[in-house]
């Protein structure tokens, strides 16, 4: 623990590592893969590559440069940056986290199930064929099982944070991040091999035609999977040293978090591809790609599956992990900064009112699943399952805290909180300020700040506004 000097990542490899981590997860493992889909593929990854580079590089650095130059929580840091008001921006971003970790952990809870399942398979052999098809919505639908897997989840979140910066998150993205990486460059390997990873990777790199939505679809997810517009890089900006520059950091976190989504699409649709009948399951549903159709095929079909699924769903929990990780830290950093909490008590105190969330989350779950509720819970399981925020939630069809949620922090929390994230440091800063948080003097750095600027200013808000006027015109993003 830190005592009362504030942490401080020990290098710049150490902030690209923990940031990285923040930024490679359920985004890229779940959500990406599923939404390149539905969007047909090429053109929706081109489009998506475009606004990684115009809007996610820019306010990366945006909030990267703030939390550097105040040292502070995203709250304390913005209050900083534009005055009292801004405040709220930050407490938005401590909202988000709360929502956002509500069906985060659940996620990340399946994946938990899973490597324990899978694990087994490997030991003692599969069962045999349609084993797994069943099982997905069994354990979902098993209330007091999901809540035990959420709070594991959320105690290991805690237990990482608990230690702080340094020790904590920081040395935890060294040992996870590499083993990610190694995993996830094993399974490509693997999956280059199987039949269908030619018409995979046709499907993902040949432009096609696309619609509008698309476009806008692929603006938002990139907040997401770069975890930004909540605070959490403001935050992760905050334990930069004044020694170390954020720029080259920024260009990596981009870099590795957008090869990883690739590497994950690729995996993916090279098995979709390659097993017959699978194309048409896929679409069904958004967590079918991961946890229905994906456990068997390792089984059966992919070569070493046996040895790769249990490592798979391990991946899948740890990137899930580094990116809870930065979210509870957000949380923290706000007691600790702002509200002088010890980092311990700050850290527990976080974690249960996530797992009280989370709880929430789970209790929907019948809903999502489109089951009804049985058995003693029913009636807050009936509530939760049922629950519709008008407008916000999203179309009709989102029913439940869950699917209402993640249509909430994804087409509202993140774009808002990253379009004035954007205003903050293209229109409030004094351009002396972000000047000196982006030119370490060391060379003639005007042209890349220049750039930046009229991104900042100018490219990032329209492209965020135009988001949120297709939110209110009634388009649907998550
Ligand atoms: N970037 C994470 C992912 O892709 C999600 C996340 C969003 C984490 C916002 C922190 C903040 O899964």
């Amino acid at each position: 623990m830190e005592g009362r000097t504030r942490g401080q990542w020990s290098s710049s490899a150490g902030l690209v590592l923990a940031a990285t981590g923040s930024a490679i997860g359920l985004g890229n493992l779940w959500k990406f893969p599923y939404i390149t889909w539905e969007n047909g593929g090429g053109s929706f990854v081109l489009v998506y590559l475009a606004c990684i580079l115009a809007v996610g590089l820019p306010v990366m650095l945006a909030e990267l440069l703030i939390g550097r130059r105040y040292q502070t929580s995203a709250v304390g840091a913005l209050k900083k940056a534009a005055g009292p008001a801004w405040g709220l921006l930050g407490a938005w971003g401590v909202l988000a986290a709360f929502v956002l970790l509500s069906y985060y952990t659940v996620i990340a809870g399946w994946s938990l199930f899973y490597f324990v399942k899978s694990a087994g398979w490997s030991i003692a052999g599969y069962p045999g064929e349609g084993t797994a098809t069943g099982l997905f919505n069994e354990q979902a639908l098993n209330l007091p099982l999901q809540l035990a897997l959420s709070l594991g989840f959320s105690v290991a979140t805690v237990a990482v944070v608990y230690f702080g910066v340094t020790k904590g998150i920081e040395r935890v993205a060294r040992i996870f991040l590499p083993v990610l990486m190694g995993i996830l460059v094993l399974m490509l390997i693997s999956a280059l091999q199987m039949d269908g990873a030619g018409e995979a990777l046709a499907f993902i790199f040949r432009p096609g035609p696309i619609e509008t939505g698309a476009v806008l679809e692929a603006v938002g997810h990139s907040f997401f999977t770069l975890s930004l517009g909540m605070g959490a890089m403001i935050t992760y900006g905050s334990y930069i040293s004044k020694k170390e520059s954020a720029v080259s950091a920024s260009g990596a976190i981009v870099l590795l978090d957008t090869l990883i989504a690739l590497f994950a699409t690729v995996i993916m649709f090279s098995v979709i591809f390659s097993v017959a009948g699978l194309r048409d399951e896929v679409g069904a549903s958004s967590v079918g790609m991961l946890f229905i159709s994906l456990p068997e095929i390792f089984f059966t079909q992919v070569p070493f599956g046996r040895f790769l699924g249990p490592l798979f769903y391990v991946l899948v929990a740890l990137a899930a992990l580094t990116s809870t990780i930065s979210l509870l830290e957000v949380v923290t950093a706000f007691l600790i900064d702002e509200r002088k909490v010890a980092r311990p008590k700050a850290t527990v105190g976080a974690g249960l009112a996530i797992f009280v969330f989370s709880g929430i989350a789970v209790f929907s779950l019948p809903g999502l699943l489109g089951e009804e509720v049985e058995g003693p819970l029913s009636g807050v399981a009936g509530f939760f399952s049922r629950i519709k925020v008008p407008f916000f939630g999203g179309p009709e069809d989102k029913v439940g805290w869950f699917a209402n949620a993640d249509h909430f922090v994804s087409n509202w929390m993140l774009p808002l909180g990253g379009l004035l994230i954007a205003v903050v440091a293209g229109w409030i800063m004094a351009r002396k300020d972000t000047a000196a948080e982006l030119m370490d003097g060391t060379e003639p750095q005007w042209f890349r700040y220049r750039v930046w600027r009229i991104f900042i200013r100018f490219v990032a808000p329209a492209a965020i506004l135009a988001i949120i006027i297709a939110v209110i015109s009634g388009q649907d993003f998550s």
